[in-house]
């Protein structure tokens, strides 16, 4: 199990490191020593197991987690079907895909009393959920923390926040997400989101695939890119709370919703792998060129979700963050290119290197499958004439969920007045400088 728990600026504690067994009790005696399931658990807690792995799945792809609880998660009423506002999954059917350019601007001010869970708006995805394929990405803007519970049988949730802090109340413990961060939901655990400001804005991808890993390092070697020990896993701490709690829970598409007798948030003690984390994406090593060109952005990721074909992934989740630039004759924006892979992006805080304007926080762009893209006219003119002297990027964070699959949009997504009509005129103008030698 992991080391001792570490107390944090914001004044939780948390567990260090990422895929390895952790365990934490809120009670001193709560988690059992010795076995799992003792034939009677601690302090008359019930012992529950949550698989998010198959139970064969090799040692290193296993996760599961064993859960001490004032109830067993069994001892709920029926679920009936409930509105999906505009959260959509896969298969995603509603529009034609679409190969041009895309780009949107943020989300637009939500109703009042909007939580995390009604201000979800899925933007489209690929892959079928029911297979446990593909991804959907999906924005968010709240002004309301919620007083209800939710769970996503259809996959993990890779949270970004944008604007404004958050904290999740998990099965598991507090995690404080804010700007900056990313906060990882696995598949089937219970949350809710408080809001630590008046509003909070941000996107979340989707994963119906494998979950999200660190990508193996290769000749990088042992240390780089996210390291593990800055993951951090919550500390045990739970709800006792008698009384109506709504439950949504989101399975093969579709919100269903159960009004319990008290909060499933009443797990006491844990230990497992099957867990959520928070990373500080100021904490990643970016790793760039120190002679010429620069690397395939792949250098960037912070977390793959592989694939059954290995170095496919089902997505990538990259970050552009604050590094030195200092590539000799090397054009250093990001270059044009075509891609077989998906690129949705979007922008935590300031300016992207490739895009002079129009690509704004909370906003983002798709560029689907093959579709050409790169710097915009002003973008290349100033970087093909920029003196080339070390130059530090530090007034940005840019994100990517780099997809092995098309993009299709919700019909909502595709016809929002928030999507930016003129997109494509961002590369007008790049003049011809051909000048054969003859
Ligand atoms: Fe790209």
């Amino acid at each position: 199990m992991s080391g001792d728990p570490r107390k944090t600026a914001e004044g939780l504690t948390y567990l260090s490191g990422f895929g390895n067994e952790h365990g934490s009790e809120a009670v001193p005696g709560a988690l059992p020593e010795g076995r799992n399931s003792p034939q009677r658990a601690p302090l008359g807690l019930y012992a529950e197991q949550l698989s998010g792995s198959a139970f064969t799945e090799p040692r290193a792809a296993n996760r599961r987690s064993w859960l001490y609880r004032i109830r067993p998660s069994a001892a709920h009423p029926p679920f009936t079907e409930t509105h999906n506002g505009w959260v959509r999954t896969a298969p995603f059917t509603e529009a034609v895909p679409d190969p041009n350019r895309l780009r949107w601007n943020p989300l637009p001010e939500p109703a009042d009393g909007t939580d995390f869970l009604a201000g979800l708006w899925t933007l489209g995805g690929n892959g079928d959920a029911t297979q446990r394929t593909g991804m959907a990405v999906h924005l968010y803007h709240a002004n309301a923390s919620m007083d209800r519970v939710f769970s996503d049988a259809d996959g993990e949730l890779l949270i970004v926040p944008e604007r404004g802090g958050l904290l999740l109340h998990t099965e598991f413990g507090l995690l404080h997400v804010e700007p900056a961060h990313v906060a990882l939901i696995p598949r089937g655990v219970r949350f809710r989101v408080e809001l630590l400001d008046e509003s909070a804005r941000g996107y979340v991808c989707e994963n119906y695939g494998a979950p999200f890993r660190l990508p193996d390092l290769g000749p990088i070697g042992a240390n780089g890119l996210a390291n593990a020990r800055d993951f951090r896993a919550p500390v045990a701490a739970y709800e006792d709370v008698e009384g109506p709690v709504e439950v949504v829970n989101k399975f093969c598409g579709n919100l269903w919703r159960a009004t319990y007798d008290h909060s499933p948030l009443d797990v006491v003690a844990w230990h497992g792998n099957h867990v959520p984390y928070v990373y500080d994406l100021r904490r990643f090593n970016v790793i760039g060129t120190i002679s010429y060109d620069h690397p395939d952005p792949s250098i960037f990721t912070v977390l793959t979700a592989p694939s059954d074909t290995p170095g496919l992934a089902g997505v990538d989740f990259v970050v552009f963050a604050p590094r030195w630039l200092v590539g000799e004759d090397t054009f250093r924006p990001p270059y044009f290119h075509r891609n077989v892979m998906s690129e949705y992006m979007g922008l935590i805080e300031g300016a992207y290197d490739a895009k002079a304007e129009g690509f704004v926080p909370g906003g983002g762009s798709l560029h689907n499958m093959m579709s050409a893209h790169g710097p915009d006219r002003e973008t290349f003119d100033r970087a093909s004439a920029a003196e080339l002297k070390p130059q530090k990027i530090d007034d940005g964070m840019a994100f990517m969920f780099e997809t092995r699959w098309p993009v299709t949009l919700t019909a909502h997504a595709a016809q929002a007045e928030h999507l930016q009509p003129h997109y494509d005129d961002v590369w007008n103008g790049l003049e011809r400088h051909f000048r054969p030698l003859h």
